[in-house]
């Protein structure tokens, strides 16, 4: 009841791959945005959302042929961006996880990497049905882009030594990819799309083969999914973000994956000093085809249906959690059960900090690159004495400065993308207790390494 075919939800895609394949730059040419060179360092260091209404998608894939175009009766596609470095397998997972449909970026420059594989592998795990994009496709040597355009025109238009470095390349990939176990074929040689994977060359640069790539992945999810798609009352959301805007207060970013939200419902989210059941005062939504990570005009909605990017404006969120589950609070649910619930990803983080009190102090402003940082620590061998989400305060320095009289070396903080007041700054100056800080997390892990090696030495 409640379900038909006639009522799909707009599918969740995940764009996964290695390091600088170039995910972002393919959502940038889409969007005609430019994310990707505001990130620190120019890499992705959490999950971004971008909702894409159908009337947008159409118009992209419009210069394909007619013989590839398909009656979509999505309302739209809801795209995450995930971040590509191996400190992140834990964001890939929770992308990997919301997923109905994926796009795995390869750089046909370096075929598959690391990461590739371990993306492949979640994929495969969670059966969700993938194609692959060949991007930087404009890197062979002497290529001549036709910017926008189908792939196919554009390699009809490729002298011959391009072409064959393009091909000699492309077949590498499907090597490679046989070796993972996976068919592959080039898209328009593909008939077996529910057994091969499709491969899609594109250019994130030129804006070549991203019509091609729309109109695959808009296919594989109308034909293989409209039972996973139909939608489905029940509510289920993950927090991506919590942010103080001008005007409107803290406010928690979404992914809204199933269900609706209107504006008034009651909300359980979880909070550093324990859960949170607030109401929802504002209902938002960024422009359509804009990523929610960046600043700009937010829509009001009374009402949102699933698959959809959301920021939600409510009071008591300063404290809430980023990486954790949102939870609607109906007349028919038990509050406490879904407390509980919603601080259990809390309470497995949590469960890593050393019981005896003693090691580092870590601080980061969300759980998934808190859990990144664990996991670094986990590996080097370094305890943890306490965990924080959010600014580095004078409270959290004086927590840090008992290890100065026990462990030494360990009576630091280790912030990753927060803020440290300067009341705080100065009076870890004063202790000296050291405040390690970076906006991207391998600097991080690389700066406190050196700093543990010089405390040997
Ligand atoms: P992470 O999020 O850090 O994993 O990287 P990403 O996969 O999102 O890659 P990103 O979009 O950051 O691109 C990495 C680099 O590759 C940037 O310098 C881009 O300009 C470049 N790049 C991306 N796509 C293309 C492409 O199609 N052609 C060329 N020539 N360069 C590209
Ligand atoms: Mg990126
Ligand atoms: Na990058």
């Amino acid at each position: 009841k409640n379900r038909s075919p006639d009522d799909l939800r707009s599918p969740v895609c995940v764009v996964m791959g290695h390091v600088d394949t170039g995910k972002t730059k393919l959502l940038d040419k889409i969007r005609r945005t430019n994310v990707q060179e505001g990130e620190a360092g120019g890499i992705t260091q959490q999950i971004g959302a971008t909702y894409f209404p159908m009337d947008n998608l159409r118009n992209i894939t419009e210069r394909l042929n007619k013989d590839l175009s398909i009656d979509v009766k999505l309302p739209g596609l809801l795209v995450i961006d995930t971040p590509g470095h191996e400190s992140f397998a834990n964001l890939r997972h929770r992308g990997s996880s919301s997923a109905n449909v994926a796009v795995l970026v390869v750089d046909i420059m370096h075929g598959l990497e690391q990461q590739t594989i371990e993306s492949i592998k979640m994929l495969r795990a969670k059966r969700v049905p993938f194609v692959c994009a060949i991007n930087k496709v404009d890197r062979c040597y002497g290529w001549q882009p036709l910017p926008g355009a189908p792939i196919r025109e554009s390699l009809a238009q490729q002298p011959e030594n391009v072409f064959s470095e393009f091909e000699t390349r492309t077949q590498q990939v499907i090597t490679q990819l046989m070796e993972q176990g996976l068919n592959a074929k080039l898209y328009y040689e593909n008939k077996r799309f529910k057994q091969v994977v499709s491969l899609v060359p594109t250019s994130a640069h030129t804006g070549e083969g991203i019509p091609d790539l729309l109109m695959v992945l808009l296919t594989l999810t109308q034909r293989l999914m409209v039972e996973q798609l139909m939608f489905s009352p029940i509510m289920e959301a993950t927090v991506l973000d919590v942010k103080k805007i001008e005007g409107v207060g803290t406010t928690v970013d979404v992914l809204l994956m199933n269900g609706k939200l209107r504006r008034g419902d009651t909300i359980v989210v979880a909070g550093m000093n324990g859960p949170i059941v607030t109401q929802i005062r504002a209902l938002l939504t960024p422009q359509p085809a804009k990523e929610m990570r960046v600043k700009g005009e937010f829509v009001h909605h009374e009402e949102l249906r699933a698959a959809m990017g959301v920021k939600i404006a409510a009071q008591n969120l300063e404290d809430a959690i980023a990486g954790t589950s949102m939870f609607l609070l109906t007349d028919d649910d038990d509050e406490d059960e879904l407390k509980d619930a919603v601080m259990a990803d809390v309470a497995d983080i949590m469960g890593n900090v050393s019981v005896t009190g003693r090691g580092v102090s870590v601080q980061a402003s969300t759980l998934g690159s808190l859990e990144a940082l664990m996991e670094f620590l986990r590996t080097s061998d370094i305890p943890v004495a306490s965990v924080q989400i959010g600014p580095v305060h004078k409270k959290d320095v004086s927590r840090a400065s008992i290890m100065l009289e026990h462990e030494k070396e360990y009576a630091c903080i280790l912030a990753f993308d927060v803020k440290v007041t300067r009341e705080a700054q100065e009076m870890a100056e004063d202790l000296g207790v050291r405040i390690f800080t970076a906006d991207i997390i391998y600097h991080l892990f690389d700066h406190f390494t050196k700093y543990l090696e010089e405390c040997k030495n």
